[in-house]
């Protein structure tokens, strides 16, 4: 039987982004809504918001949250019900969700108090008599939530941690303990401590009920040394309760049948209706002469990402006949990589520094692949974009980009399966190896063009895994 849900985040689309937790915070709850759970979400109410929400049912407060008053007002984005945590003092400030540049000082209370929250909403339930079953908490910024409940007492109510990449902790330092409200006697390796410091992703996955993450990939993934960065021990021991469900996109905003951000609208059955697509996106790059593939990346610029192998690289794929289009933002190195590359090869690498949601959907539909190298990804959306909009993805063999792409092997070429190109180990060599067969798939136009509509034929919405989620639900509060 469908229950009630309070899922917990620090990100939520349409309302606030830095990266794919939002796009999944945002997403989820409404596809879950759609198998009839009663889902609200929980966030802090960053500046502007509430009226974006047009929220106004306060339905909770609390005199002191951490340094001042806060309340919870109610609101609608769509159908999906959202529950704003307005405190000023914490939330009403400029610089993003954490701080950018640099990260807010006191992030650790900031996201302390979003989990105190959630904690005491779950205990209590809200003034309107909604009380949830399930608590549903997404990465470091809700990890404390299912730990101030179980510090309550309170067993009434079952968790769910969602791990969207374990490399942000939530690390804070051991004198916080009293300050954040925790229990001393509960700094011991198995609850609270990691390394002589708070984590509040620890927190969360040593006592919630269940623990999730993006793909069944990286849930084997998390367990091992080279990628566990120092949890591998505790997801080992709690690998009974930890369940890997892909993640889904959100096919009514990410649809070329219908997107009204790009150029001309197309079909997997009418596929040539991309190409002015290809022409506008050239265009606005400024690039020209390109008979190769054209390669995308719509990234954050980290070391995660494997940008550092697109530098590497992109010269002989440019010697190839390939021109590259990338947007995207991150550090400061990667950034002044990129634009070298721009001053030495202008006509055929195109590149926008920044964060720019429509010129991604044109990026999409006007590219013939996209590039993912990332050194671990737990799940990846822009995979998933390349693939709804036939824009073949090129990916490193890990995580989600494992789980939702058939590498274009002799054998899978020969069974007519493939969907995109992979690769492994994630060095510059295999991933230049990599950029090489793209470019060969792509001489062959019809082949090319029968990778592009099996990608595009892929189920890739939300159905499938909110049932999984559903099922995860049912089964803890039976
Ligand atoms: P991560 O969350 O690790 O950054 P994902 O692939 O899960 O990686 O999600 C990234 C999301 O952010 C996707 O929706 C992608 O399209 C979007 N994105 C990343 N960088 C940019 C950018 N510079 N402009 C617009 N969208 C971006
Ligand atoms: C994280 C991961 C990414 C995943 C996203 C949404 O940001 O880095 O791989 O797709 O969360 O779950």
């Amino acid at each position: 039987m469908p229950g009630r849900v309070l899922s917990v985040a620090s990100e939520y689309v349409p309302l606030v982004k830095t990266g794919g937790l939002a796009d999944v915070a945002g997403a989820l709850p409404g596809a879950l809504l759609g198998q009839g759970w009663d889902m609200r979400s929980l966030l802090p109410a960053y500046p502007g918001l509430i009226e974006k929400a047009g929220a106004g049912q306060e339905v909770w407060s609390d005199p002191d949250l951490f340094g001042g008053p806060a309340r919870v007002v109610m609101g609608q984005v769509g159908a999906d019900m959202v529950l704003l945590l307005d405190a000023p003092h914490l939330y009403d400030r400029a610089g993003g969700p954490y701080g950018n540049p640099k990260d807010f000082p006191d992030n650790a209370q900031r996201f302390a108090a979003l989990s105190w929250a959630a904690s005491r909403i779950a205990i209590t339930g809200l003034s309107d008599g909604w009380v949830p079953d399930v608590m549903h908490c997404h990465d470091w910024q809700a990890g404390f939530a299912p730990a101030y409940l179980r510090f309550a007492g309170d067993t009434r109510v079952k968790t769910v941690m969602t791990v969207h990449n374990i490399a942000f902790q939530g690390n804070a330092s051991a004198a916080m303990l009293g300050e954040l409200r925790l229990p001393f006697e509960a700094f011991n390796t198995d609850t609270l401590e990691y390394w002589g410091h708070l984590s509040s992703l620890k927190a969360g996955l040593a006592t919630a009920d269940a623990i999730t993450t993006v793909s069944p990939t990286y849930a084997a993934e998390l367990m091992r040394g080279d990628f566990g960065m120092g949890f591998e021990g505790l997801m080992a021991y709690r690998a009974a309760d930890l369940h890997g469900i892909l993640n889904g996109i959100d096919d009514t905003v990410w649809n070329p049948e219908t997107d009204p951000e790009i150029a001309r609208t197309y079909t997997r059955a009418a596929l040539g209706r991309k190409r002015p697509n290809r022409d506008a996106l050239m265009a606005e790059f400024g690039l020209t002469g390109i008979d190769g593939p054209l390669g995308i990346v719509v990234s954050r610029l980290t070391d995660q990402k494997g940008i550092d192998l697109i530098v590497a690289t992109a010269a002989d794929f440019v010697a190839q006949g390939g021109g590259l289009a990338i947007l995207g933002s991150g550090e400061p190195y990667l950034e002044e990589a990129l634009m070298d590359l721009v001053k030495a090869h202008p006509s055929r690498i195109g590149l926008r520094i920044g964060y720019d949601e429509a010129l991604a959907h044109r990026m999409f539909a006007g590219g013939d692949a996209v590039l993912v190298p990332s050194r671990f990804e737990p799940c990846g959306l822009t995979q998933l974009y390349g693939l709804r909009y036939g824009c073949v993805p090129v990916v490193a063999l890990t995580g989600g980009l494992a789980d939702t792409v058939i590498d274009a092997n002799p054998m899978a070429r020969m069974a007519n399966v493939a969907t995109g190109v992979q690769f492994h180990p994630v060095d510059a060599l295999a991933f230049g190896q990599a950029l090489r067969t793209v470019v060969e798939l792509h001489r062959d136009a019809k082949g090319w063009a029968a990778m592009q509509k099996r990608g595009m034929s892929q189920a890739l919405g939300w159905d499938t895994s909110a049932l999984a989620y559903a099922q995860l639900y049912e089964s803890l509060t039976a």
